[in-house]
């Protein structure tokens, strides 16, 4: 496995290598989810490519950048034994040199849930997604549906820069007893590790209550209700997958979305309905 920092020789690197290349962004601290979506990449293409970087332009100014967990080392180990062909771990100036000043505004659907809670967050992650992209080139895009707002961002980027690129969603990898697995599932305490697969809970429950019909007023209030009462919930919804509009009822191709905080670390989670 190679491993390149520089921008330069890395474009050399993934310009050499066979075809089709498959390509999983990720901000390091792997855990199985990333290894699910190297497994999905290798699946169908010749060449994996993974990068390592914590970008600090999707963290507000209050949010875990500097704590973020890092692990070049055991990342790469991981990765290697994941058969990945080739890694770009940059450092900070190497992605954003003195000077750095252009971004991608996504618009409305980046402003929406995540972007409400995290003014910002969606142009960090569209800026860095399309540098790194330019960089690796590849022919498919992997990403996790945990992050279901971010695949929706991300898809909408490359729909309309018309990037060259394929991009495929890969399921969500829980634990047994259904949490998604998250880097930042490492911050829950024990306590706040047993109340968080509360959030799946009550996705689960608002789209059983939409789905025989209650209205959205009393179906957010029952699921709220399995959530547990020491977590802060930012956002239940039901949002139409392509847009993150909020819908009034699920229907095939909806995502049923939530977000809550457990002491200071806020966990993301959603069904998707397929189409
Ligand atoms: O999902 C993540 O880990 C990050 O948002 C990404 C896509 C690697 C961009 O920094």
């Amino acid at each position: 496995m190679q491993v390149v920092d520089a921008i330069l020789p890395a474009r050399a690197a993934f310009g050499a290598v066979p075809r089709p290349l498959g390509f999983v962004p990720t901000m390091g601290a792997l855990h199985r989810g990333h290894l699910e979506l190297v497994r999905a990449a290798r699946a169908s293409c010749r060449t994996v490519a993974v990068s390592l970087f914590v970008n600090p332009l999707q963290f507000g100014p209050d949010e875990d950048f500097a704590r973020y967990p890092r692990d070049l080392a055991g990342d790469c180990r991981q990765l290697e034994e994941a058969g990945v062909d080739l890694v770009f771990a940059p450092e900070r100036e190497t992605m954003y040199p003195p000077g750095f000043s252009t971004s991608v505004d996504v618009g409305e659907i980046g402003a929406r849930y995540e972007g409400a809670v995290r003014p910002g967050h969606f142009r960090g992650v569209a800026t860095v997604v399309l540098k790194l992209l330019n960089v690796v080139r590849p022919d498919a895009l992997f990403l996790g549906q945990k992050d279901a707002q971010q695949t929706a961002v991300l898809r909408r980027m490359v729909r309309d820069l018309d990037l060259d690129v394929r991009v495929e969603i890969v399921p969500t990898v829980r634990e047994a007893d259904g949490l998604a697995l998250s880097s930042r599932n490492a911050y829950l305490s024990v306590a706040q590790r047993a109340a968080a697969p509360t959030l799946q809970r009550a996705l689960r429950e608002l789209y059983a209550a939409l789905a025989r019909g209650d209205g959205k007023e009393n179906a957010v209030r029952a699921a709220r209700g399995l959530l547990d009462p020491a977590a802060t919930l930012d956002y239940l919804d039901v949002v139409d997958a392509d847009t993150f509009e909020p819908l009034d009822a699920p229907r095939a191709g909806a995502f049923v979305v939530g977000a809550a905080r457990f002491g200071q670390t806020r966990l993301l989670d959603n069904i998707w309905l397929p189409a």
